[in-house]
């Protein structure tokens, strides 16, 4: 008897991107986690894409192996997971929302990688953790106008600690843009247009911000 549509099971929803495996949201043991916990709370619900703009910027730029390297709004926290498999890493995964940090453990465990965790706001990151890092990433973390205020107060203390580079992505929102352009006039930051094609087609903004006092 044919199988009737309603009756075909679906294919368990796992996408290998860059290397990585990453589950998508309808997968069932995401379903079942989201179900178990409270689950994420502000946006950390999947894999967004900007994430995919750094990494594809970093392919050229690299860190040095072995560098430190903190992912703020990390949410499942595949740019850290990528940092730490193919440049060595130590990452620390730093988020406002502690109930994202089961899905970003689901996923380093997957993809075989040691990440720690560290639930924080980005203006509440003291500059003792923040001296210690090399590159400070993040990819989608300004979607709103409440968080442009935050993001430049961590900025300002993550350079005034030391920390070599910062670079964070977003489609281009307003609320990015504002952060980006506020960068550029106080730090000589660089606003970049970028495009990836994996996984899929997406355009997008890198803001590149190198320590005038190191570099
Ligand atoms: C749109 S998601 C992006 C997640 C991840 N970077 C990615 O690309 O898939 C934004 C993340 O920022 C976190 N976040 C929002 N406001 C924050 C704040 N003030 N401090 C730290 N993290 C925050 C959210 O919990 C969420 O995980």
């Amino acid at each position: 008897m044919a199988a009737s549509k309603n009756t075909t099971k679906k294919k368990p929803q796992t996408q290998t991107v860059r290397g990585l495996t990453i589950y998508g949201p309808r997968h069932p043991t995401i379903r079942k986690m989201m179900e178990k916990t409270e689950g994420p709370e502000i946006h950390g619900d999947k894999v967004w894409y900007s994430s995919y703009f750094i990494m594809d910027y970093l392919d050229n730029k690299p860190p040095a192996k072995g560098s430190r390297v903190m992912e703020i709004g990390c949410g499942w926290g595949l740019l850290g997971i990528y940092c730490a498999l193919n440049y060595n890493a130590k990452v620390t995964g730093v988020d406002a929302d502690k109930h994202v940090f089961p899905f970003l453990q689901l996923h380093a465990e997957k993809n075989k990688a040691k990440i720690k965790t560290k639930a924080s706001r980005y203006e509440d990151l003291k500059p003792k953790i923040l001296a210690k890092q090399d590159l400070i990433v993040g990819g989608d973390i300004c979607f709103w106008d409440e968080l442009v205020d935050p993001l430049h107060t961590l900025i300002k203390n993550a350079l005034d600690a030391g920390v070599p580079r910062i670079i964070i992505a977003d489609p281009g929102r307003p609320p990015f843009l504002k952060l980006a352009r506020k960068c550029r006039k106080l730090y000589k930051a660089t606003i970049k247009e970028v495009s990836i094609t994996q996984p899929k087609k997406n355009d997008g903004n890198l803001l590149i911000i190198h320590n005038p006092e190191i570099n």
